[in-house]
């Protein structure tokens, strides 16, 4: 079986059943990790990171048609070039030793370390590690240059996990910003006067006083105003958050997620722009 485990096949190990809409945002991943490494990989940085905080078991099986597509961490494994350096995350124990199992086919397997556990208590080490590689001065060595790939179902991911990241100077960000997610939870949080799972999303209580502007106004509009508080939030970290966004849609047309890309250089926005043209699902309104 292991010589199935890279490929989008059955290979017998668990896989998560993913709604048609996530195929979109694989291909955009896919598309921005192939450019990224392929334009980056001759060039001094010291190393390359691939960093995905909520991994999943590296497959995904669609419902209904049954296809089977790569996950994130494979497909960043997968992809024609390399990376130096792979850290994948996942609190799901059978969904991190499918990965690894899976990631053992690799020939690139010993610049793989998958880690069991919560990504918000294990960040700060991938980010000892990068700045311990960036500390010594190498003449004619540029510092680690990082892509991290934050895909939550939800609200799971703290705020400060993404400020942690934020810290290193080459660090960009796509992340899956849950509207769902946020909906879901924000009827009964709002009232809550001690810190709930929003406040450690968005890093702050002052999301209440946006909300609360816009509560009576239509789901979409609500949507709009909270991302772009989350927008603001990342802009105040010193990330320029690229215009063009992606935002995904169930069956019954509701919005479920919006995909964004953060940076601190330009290097990485005509990669952004050409692989989000692959997919075409509209703007959030
Ligand atoms: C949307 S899925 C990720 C799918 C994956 N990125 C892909 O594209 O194939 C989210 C994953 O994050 C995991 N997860 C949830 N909370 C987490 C946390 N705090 N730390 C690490 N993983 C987490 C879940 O078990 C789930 O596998």
């Amino acid at each position: 079986m292991s010589e199935l485990y890279l490929q989008p096949n059955e290979d017998s190990l668990p896989m998560r059943q993913s709604q048609d809409y996530a195929r979109d945002k694989l291909t955009i991943l896919r598309g921005y990790v192939h450019r990224f490494v392929t334009s980056m990989r001759d060039k001094r940085w010291r190393a390359l990171f691939f960093i995905d905080l909520m991994a999943g078991p590296g497959k995904n099986k669609f419902e209904p048609s049954g296809a089977v597509m790569l996950g994130s961490p494979l497909i960043a494994l997968t992809a024609q070039y390399s990376f130096t350096h792979y850290r994948f995350v996942e609190i799901d124990p059978h969904y991190a030793d499918a990965l690894n199992k899976r990631v053992s086919a690799s020939e690139r397997r010993d610049a793989v370390k998958v880690i069991k556990g919560n990504c918000n208590e294990v960040v700060d080490k991938i980010v000892e590690e990068i700045r311990a590689l960036d500390k010594p001065y190498i003449p004619d060595s540029w510092h680690c240059l990082s892509l991290a790939f934050l895909d939550p179902e939800g609200l799971e991911l703290n705020w400060e996990t993404v400020r942690n990241l934020g810290q290193m100077k080459r660090m960009d960000l796509i992340i899956n910003f849950s509207t769902s997610g946020f909906t879901r939870n924000v009827e009964q949080l709002i009232e809550k006067e001690t810190s709930t799972r929003i406040d450690s999303f968005f890093g702050t209580p002052e999301w209440k006083d946006v909300y609360r502007k816009v509560a009576d106004k239509d789901g979409s509009h609500v949507r709009r105003e909270m991302l772009d508080f989350y927008k603001k939030r990342l802009a105040a970290l010193g990330y320029t958050i690229h215009p063009e966004e992606r935002t995904f849609h169930n069956r019954n047309n509701t919005q479920i997620y919006t995909l964004i890309f953060a940076s601190k250089h330009d290097l990485g926005n005509d990669f952004w722009s050409g692989a989000i043209q692959e997919v075409s699902q509209p703007k959030l309104l």
